[in-house]
């Protein structure tokens, strides 16, 4: 059976570089791997203890729950906002986060990658995005890292796709992923 693997993208913009590079992953996915992308975070409200009670979690967030309980691993694709993680990644790992001790990220293999304009391609969001996966009981794969630089240069005219460096590296992370998510099953 393939291992699979859920996308959440960082940035909600439609031309967004870091959508395209989750889109690369689910492109070039190796032959046992199946990549696919979570649709709907801007649609998953603020988190908020008063909502996260039997019967009133938001559909959205739900959805996202029960999205990342049945994939394998994820991984986490995001720009880098004013040297930290973009909201709208930070409030989906806070509602994955929970039922406290058993949320949908807990004892899950996580890989975090992106691009972003700065010479260092986001690391700061991505040690972040590391350390709060970590936090709520995430298996993070630190060693599984892709942080592109420059990309609204480089990006500008070439899919991430098309782009031989950044496919030989993903394929990496994604080989790293799925064999971690192998070894947890
Ligand atoms: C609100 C905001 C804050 C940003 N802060 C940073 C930053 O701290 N470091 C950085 O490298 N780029 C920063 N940028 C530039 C983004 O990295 C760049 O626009 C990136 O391509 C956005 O990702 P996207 O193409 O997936 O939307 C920022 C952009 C925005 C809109």
């Amino acid at each position: 059976m393939a291992v699979r693997i859920l996308t959440l993208v960082g940035s909600l913009r439609s031309g967004s570089h870091n959508r395209r590079l989750a889109e690369a992953a689910v492109h070039i996915a190796p032959e046992h791997v199946e990549v696919s992308l979570f649709e709907g975070l801007d649609t998953v409200p603020f988190y908020n203890e008063d909502i996260d009670a039997e019967g009133s979690v938001p559909a959205a967030a739900a959805r996202l729950r029960e999205a990342t309980a049945e994939a394998d691993a994820l991984l986490l694709v995001s720009p880098e906002y004013n040297g930290t993680i973009p909201a709208v990644l930070k409030n989906a790992i806070d509602w994955l986060s929970r039922p406290y001790g058993a949320g949908a990220l807990n004892g899950k293999p996580v890989a975090v990658v992106g691009t972003a304009f700065g010479q260092y391609g986001g690391v700061w969001a991505q040690d972040e995005a590391r350390k709060a996966v970590r936090i709520a009981g995430a298996e993070v794969a630190e060693d599984l890292t892709l942080s592109i630089p420059s990309s609204v240069v480089r990006f500008a005219e070439l899919h991430p796709v098309d782009d031989p460096e950044v496919t030989e590296k993903l394929s990496g992370v994604l080989e790293g992923l799925a064999s971690r998510a192998a070894a947890t099953v």
